[in-house]
């Protein structure tokens, strides 16, 4: 597929994707969704990329939204397939991914843009960002996700307060409600990101997909956490990077890890 609305940049072990239409915000129209779902299935199948970093172009935002103009007309039905896709195609895919992902917010992250970020596994922001679900100022909810993961993050209370007044939180705010786990500067944001993403990928990638199922099954409600956790940690026995693992540590040399 040929993109238009991201471009995606690989440096040794991860790749960044920018979503790019500045002019819009680069709100999420049907294309840009199509292409993000893309671009993550690939870059997971890459068993060189250990860290996806997502982003938006420009200093502005990160995304502004879903594009508000293509479902302004939407029927009901429409409208239910519209979240139901989205979610199941690329937000929970996010979420599921073996592959790490971390959301670097630019700038404004609102509606379908904090439902994304959201969705990846954990965010950090720039100073000026400017996070909110306003989706009831336009007579609608949050659909991607919002209504489910924003309590997860910050807690039923302060999240029934986001999405009621559709009001927006300074990055400070976020970081004090733990929707994101570091604050600094528009500069220093995507090298923030790539030094954490540099951390991740020295451990275990087979051991942090199985972290990343382990802790999602737990926000799942037809599944036992605890169980799947211990399925998870008794398969690791079986990998060729537990056996690396282990014995780099009993040899007091640096793991590295086949990735099997
Ligand atoms: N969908 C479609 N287009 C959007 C958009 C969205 N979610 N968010 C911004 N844009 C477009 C604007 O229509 C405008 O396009 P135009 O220049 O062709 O008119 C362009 O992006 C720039 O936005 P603008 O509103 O002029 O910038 P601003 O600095 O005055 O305001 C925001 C910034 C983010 C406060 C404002 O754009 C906004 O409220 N966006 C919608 C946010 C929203 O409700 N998102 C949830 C959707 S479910």
């Amino acid at each position: 597929m040929d993109f238009e609305n991201i471009y995606i940049e690989e440096e040794n072990n991860f790749a960044t994707i920018t979503i790019n239409r500045p002019s819009k915000l680069n709100a999420l129209n049907r294309r840009t969704i199509e292409e993000l779902q893309v671009a993550i299935a690939e870059l997971d199948e890459d068993a060189n990329i250990k860290v996806i970093i997502l982003t938006g172009s420009g200093e502005k935002a990160f995304v502004a939204g879903a594009d508000i103009s293509e479902f302004a007309h939407f029927s009901v039905k429409e409208g239910r397939q519209l979240a139901a896709l989205g979610q199941k195609n690329l937000f929970n895919a996010i979420e599921n991914l073996s592959t790490p992902v971390i959301a670097a917010i630019n700038g404004f992250a609102l509606g379908g843009g904090l439902e994304l970020a959201m969705a990846c596994h954990f965010r950090v922001a720039s100073s000026n960002a400017r996070m909110g679900l306003p989706e009831v100022s336009l007579g609608v909810i949050p659909g991607y996700g919002g209504t489910q993961r924003l309590p997860q993050l910050i807690g039923k209370g302060r999240a029934m307060e986001m999405i009621m007044t559709a009001g927006m939180i300074d990055a400070d705010k976020a970081f004090a409600y733990g929707l994101v786990n570091h604050v600094t500067s528009l500069e220093e944001l995507l090298p923030l990101c790539v030094k954490i993403a540099g951390r991740i990928s020295n451990n275990s990638s087979v051991a942090i997909k199985h972290a990343i199922k382990a802790v999602n099954a737990g926000f799942k409600y037809d599944v036992d956490g605890y169980a799947v956790e211990v399925d998870a940690f008794g398969h690791c026995f079986g990998t060729d990077d537990f056996k690396e693992g282990t014995t780099a540590f009993l040899e007091k040399r640096k793991a590295d890890f086949p990735g099997s």
